[in-house]
């Protein structure tokens, strides 16, 4: 891969429609860059999660992911509530989701664990009522 690669996009608050387009996105632009399936596949868990975390959690925000010859990094940042209790937020089943979000079959507690499991770093900055920056990054 000659030039590191940045790509950005925004995601919209409580929008189960368009949900899922940025990680999607993604996925195919690794693919076309040849990366390998397995990075491909572990990628797309934590860019999904992380976006459905903004559309759900975060009053939308933003992914940022930078591929190059050595790791695929992907970040997510919001200006929504925060978190209050990380190590409480990662494990297994803790939701604070909405019954609406519920409903739509969101909120079974296993997006961060999943992120943290398909991640070689794993990184959370958050303040309540300032918002949330997460890290993760696959080493290549
Ligand atoms: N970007 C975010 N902003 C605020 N809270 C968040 C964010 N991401 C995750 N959380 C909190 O962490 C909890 C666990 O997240 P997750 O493991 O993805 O489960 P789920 O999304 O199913 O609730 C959420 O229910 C929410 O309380
Ligand atoms: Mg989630």
């Amino acid at each position: 891969m000659p030039e590191p690669i940045d790509l950005e996009y925004d995601v919209a608050a409580d929008d189960y429609q368009t949900a899922g387009e940025a990680s999607s996105n993604l996925k195919e632009t690794l693919k076309i860059l040849g990366i390998s399936s397995s990075v491909c596949r572990r990628a797309a868990v934590i860019t999904y999660e992380a976006e459905m975390n903004l559309v759900i959690h975060g009053g939308g925000g933003r992914i940022i992911a930078n591929i190059d010859e050595d790791k695929v990094e992907i970040m997510t940042v919001d200006r929504g509530p925060g978190i209050p209790n990380v190590e409480l937020a990662i494990m297994e089943g803790y939701t604070t989701a909405s019954d609406h979000a519920r409903e739509m079959g969101f909120g079974a507690g296993m997006g961060l664990p999943n992120i943290k499991r398909n991640a070689d770093i794993f990184e959370i900055e958050t303040e309540v009522g300032v918002g949330t920056t997460l890290r993760a990054v696959i080493k290549l």
